[in-house]
């Protein structure tokens, strides 16, 4: 069977009195993949795990997760799934390995003390087991709770912004440890409003605002609504040229910035951007730079979600 669905929704719906949180909510994630909730604010990416993890009952519609559904058997999918909640909650005055030991007690089949001994060791905690969780900072209490989520073996992870709240350099401990749980061949649903979280992370990006609003490759979802632009700056410029160059077939449009640096749209970038340029300097003109400008995964992901509200 090749990349058989882990992660599954139809339709899936929640309201909370008039709200409606999640609406009409279909995605499909196959084994392996990191995919991405990204949205604002009480866009409903945690009702979306919460539904997913057995933990709301959704209003309306279906998930499967593992093969599971969730609102039928919760205790089943907890099997299956990791799920690292906003606020994860350990027991303060004991110490890390004792918090997680008591934790892996509650799963059958697993051997407490060595799955909690590793999941310290693993989460690069080792030396701090003994502590108190108490005296941990932020970014180690986070792995700790990744180490918590993992005591099961889930092949199946729900990360709830992982790394809110963490300085860059742990936040970036914590993302290469997502990496490597990626390697090992887990199916990961992470939601996050940090872009380039999304953007290093997720194979793909669900762009959600109570209704899925894209879903695509990082790459793809940049690509997709604007066209290419390349921005031109000369040392010198006349009304003559620009007319020129407007004239041309392979030029689409031709603005001038609010620097003076053009704003040139092509037929085709690629194929054309050698013409525009040997054009310029048959005219002329002296050309200082020529850069394709950059469309940041933030712009497209500011209109989309500005598409949405409309
Ligand atoms: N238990 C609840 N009772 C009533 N309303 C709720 C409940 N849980 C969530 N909501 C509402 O559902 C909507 C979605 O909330 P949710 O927590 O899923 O958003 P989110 O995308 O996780 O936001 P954030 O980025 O702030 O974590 C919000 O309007 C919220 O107020
Ligand atoms: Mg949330």
């Amino acid at each position: 069977m090749r990349d058989p669905e882990v992660i599954s929704t139809d339709g899936l719906s929640k309201r909370f009195g008039e709200r409606i949180a999640v609406e009409e909510l279909t995605l499909a994630v196959p084994a392996g993949e990191i995919v991405g909730l990204l949205g604002p604010n009480g866009a409903g990416k945690t009702t979306t795990l919460r539904m997913l993890a057995g933990i709301l009952a959704p209003t309306s519609g279906t998930a499967l997760v593992d093969g599971l559904d969730p609102a039928k058997e919760p205790e089943r999918v907890h099997e299956s799934i990791g799920f690292l909640t906003e606020s994860p909650g350990f027991y303060e005055r004991l110490s890390a390995e004792r918090n997680l030991t008591y934790f892996a007690a509650f799963y059958g089949g697993v051997d407490a003390h060595a799955a909690a001994r590793n999941g310290i060791e693993q989460m690069g905690l080792a030396g701090r087991g003994g502590d108190k969780v108490g005296t941990f900072s932020k970014g180690m209490k986070q792995r700790l709770a990744l180490a918590r989520v993992l005591l099961h073996e889930p092949r199946i992870l729900f990360l709830d912004e992982p790394t809110a709240g963490l300085d860059p350099e742990a936040a970036r401990n914590l993302r290469e440890l997502i990496v490597s749980l990626k390697k090992e061949g887990r199916t990961i649903l992470l939601s996050t409003h940090n872009l380039t979280e999304a953007e290093e992370l997720c194979d793909r990006i669900a762009v959600f605002r109570t209704r899925l609003v894209a879903i695509d490759t990082p790459g793809a979802l940049r690509d997709r609504q604007f066209e290419r632009r390349l921005r031109v700056r000369l040392a010198s410029m006349t009304e003559d040229w620009l007319a020129a160059l407007r004239a041309e077939p392979f030029v689409r449009s031709v603005e001038r910035g609010t620097d003076g640096a053009l704003d040139v749209r092509l037929a085709d970038p690629d194929r054309d951007r050698p013409r525009l340029v040997t054009r310029i300097v048959e005219m002329g003109g002296q050309i200082l730079e020529v850069r394709e400008v950059e469309r940041s995964l933030e712009d497209v992901y500011l209109s989309l979600i500005e598409e949405a509200t409309e």
